[in-house]
């Protein structure tokens, strides 16, 4: 099983940037809790970031085919980007979104969310460790 996990624009940044809202673990830590986690449960997983929307949208179309399944942390497109949701529903990959903090409890244009309709679930606020929930959502529904 092969599982692609997309993050969008500024999640270079983690471990820098708002380290109150997402920690100081920084990207690097992030590759390796995924690749370790990967390991234990027995899937190869891609780790990819990209601070461009277009890039995002051509990653999500070639995984059809590919990829068994998608953690996608959109960042701030979740909130704009009606591209991504296409790009999902056209996919018809299993898509799990992900969000490090909750946005639902902050800033009011935060709580709208484009891709949320076209993914299988919302994992949010439970920092980096989610992304690891994520891809056991994705194998079990694998496995189901
Ligand atoms: C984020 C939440 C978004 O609102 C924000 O724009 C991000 C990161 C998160 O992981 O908590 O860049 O997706």
């Amino acid at each position: 099983m092969k599982l692609l996990i997309l993050n969008g624009p500024n999640l270079n940044l983690l471990g820098l940037r708002e380290p109150e809202i997402y920690g100081n673990r920084t990207y690097s830590d992030l590759c390796k809790l995924i690749e370790a986690h990967a390991a234990a449960i027995g899937v190869e997983a891609e780790v990819r970031q990209s601070n461009h929307e277009g890039v995002l949208v051509d990653w999500i179309q070639e995984a059809r085919g590919k990829f068994d399944g998608i953690v996608l942390n959109p960042a701030a497109y979740t909130h704009t980007s009606i591209a991504l949701l296409d790009a999902v529903l056209a996919a018809g990959v299993p898509t799990v979104e992900l969000h490090v903090s909750d946005p639902d409890t902050r800033e009011p244009f935060r709580r709208i969310s484009y891709v949320r309709p076209a993914c299988i679930a919302c994992v949010k606020g439970r920092g980096l460790e989610g992304y690891l929930d994520a891809m056991d959502l994705l194998k079990l529904k694998m496995e189901n």
